[in-house]
């Protein structure tokens, strides 16, 4: 074998160990419902006793039921992730319902670990994302009853209920637990704050609009 197919051979390998955990990992078993109390801590949740799991442990209610969208953003995302079904732990897919008020909006943020397939099932929304490569070039639609959005994994993304009416949308995730980096929160909420010469310098904003939208979070 020539020192060329060794490095192929090679960089495939690491391609490999990429892709396999860029993404939940596969399941090597029938489940691995989450099991919270257990301490040790594993990528996901370990495992609860196989025979002590239950048809409850895959099985939420009440999704039917509209999320509260009396807020400041006019929108509420229901989850449904292996946090609230145990029985989701290591399955690599989740869902979300999603209201939103007219008007509402779920601000800019990104799943760093899935891709969401949004459907719309009432009223209508202005939904965009927004590329890495070529860099910052808006995606965007509206989107009625019916239609169905792709938002790709990590990149920057929004809904917006510019109807007169209330919305709903129901979301896939191909991860388990999608999680959410709300820009507007990591940026002008953290805990503890960004230094505001960061941010000042790197909005080119003065440090009293900087200050102000840090106080609103
Ligand atoms: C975790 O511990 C709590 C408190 O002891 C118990 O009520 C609950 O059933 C436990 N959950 C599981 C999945 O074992
Ligand atoms: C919705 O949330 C608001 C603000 O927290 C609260 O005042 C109101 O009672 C909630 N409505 C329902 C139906 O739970």
């Amino acid at each position: 074998m020539g020192k060329c197919t060794v490095f192929s051979l090679f960089f495939v390998a690491v391609a490999y160990c990429y892709l396999a955990s860029a993404f939940d990992p596969s399941p090597v078993q029938d489940f691995c419902v989450a099991d919270p109390n257990c301490t040790v801590k594993v990528n996901g949740f370990a495992c609860k006793n196989p025979m002590k799991v239950t048809a409850d442990d895959f099985y939420f209610g009440g999704l039917h039921i509209a999320g509260n969208t009396t807020n400041a953003v006019g929108s509420r995302v229901t989850q449904v992730f292996a946090a609230q079904v145990p029985g989701l732990n290591t399955l690599g897919i989740s869902l979300a319902r999603l209201d939103y008020a007219p008007g509402g909006i779920n601000p800019p943020h990104t799943h760093p670990r899935a891709t969401e397939l949004l459907t719309v099932i009432e009223g209508s929304l202005l939904v965009g994302f927004v590329t890495s490569n070529p860099e910052n070039k808006l995606f965007t639609r509206v989107l009625q009853k019916g239609d169905v959005f792709v938002f790709p994994v990590g990149l920057v993304h929004f809904q917006f209920n510019a109807g007169k009416t209330n919305a709903v949308a129901i979301a896939g995730f191909n991860s388990q637990n999608p999680g959410a980096v709300v820009i507007r929160n990591a940026v002008f909420g953290s805990n503890p704050p960004i230094n505001d010469d960061v941010l000042a310098k790197a909005f080119q904003a003065d440090k009293t609009v900087i200050d102000q939208l840090q106080s609103k979070i």
